[in-house]
């Protein structure tokens, strides 16, 4: 039996040609074949958020999907995220803001804790922004999130460490 493919896969906005077995994750692919190790093995069942990707703007568990059922679809990863920023500012709003407040002790959580589109308006919202929109959000339209949207946007994500309770409940408050 075939048990193997030649697929092209758009990470970033950018094509890649990647041979893989049916049976290989997309996390797997992400982080062995492409080198995108931003993105995190942390429960390898859909229960942690490490591995957080978006799939045609939604947030997914990559640990949970087959790479090759990912043909045609459009995948960001956080390093997309940051690229994106980067190239509209310098840094995202997110990051001096994280850092101000201290919210990561390890990081390991990262991919969905740090990531714009966990603290921001998602696909499926009225009248704000996308996730996709949001990447490239101009920096004189800031969305302004309260602790209690900041704590529904986070929730599903495991934190190890267990940095952001005391932080959420400071009053956090954050502009995206
Ligand atoms: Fe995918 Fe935990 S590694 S949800």
């Amino acid at each position: 039996a075939v048990t193997e493919s030649r697929v092209t896969l758009r990470v970033n906005g950018t094509e890649h040609r990647v041979e893989l077995e049916h049976s290989a994750t997309l996390l797997e692919v992400l982080r062995e074949a492409l080198g995108l190790t931003d993105s995190q093995k942390g429960c390898d069942d859909g229960r942690c958020g490490a591995c957080t990707v978006l799939l045609d703007g939604r947030r997914v568990n990559s640990c949970l999907l087959l790479a090759v059922a990912q043909e045609g679809r459009e995948i960001v990863t956080v390093e997309g995220l940051v690229a994106a920023a980067h190239a509209e500012d310098d840094r995202h709003p997110l990051r001096p803001a994280a850092e101000e407040r201290d919210v990561l002790q390890c990081a390991y959580c990262a991919p969905d804790q740090h990531r714009p589109a966990a603290a921001a308006p998602t696909a499926g919202d009225s009248a704000q922004p996308s996730v996709v929109t949001e990447i490239d959000l101009p920096t004189d339209a800031p969305v302004r999130l309260t602790a209690d949207e900041v704590r529904d946007r986070l929730s599903g994500h495991l934190c190890r460490c267990g940095a952001y309770p005391s932080r959420a409940d400071t009053g956090l408050d954050v502009v995206v």
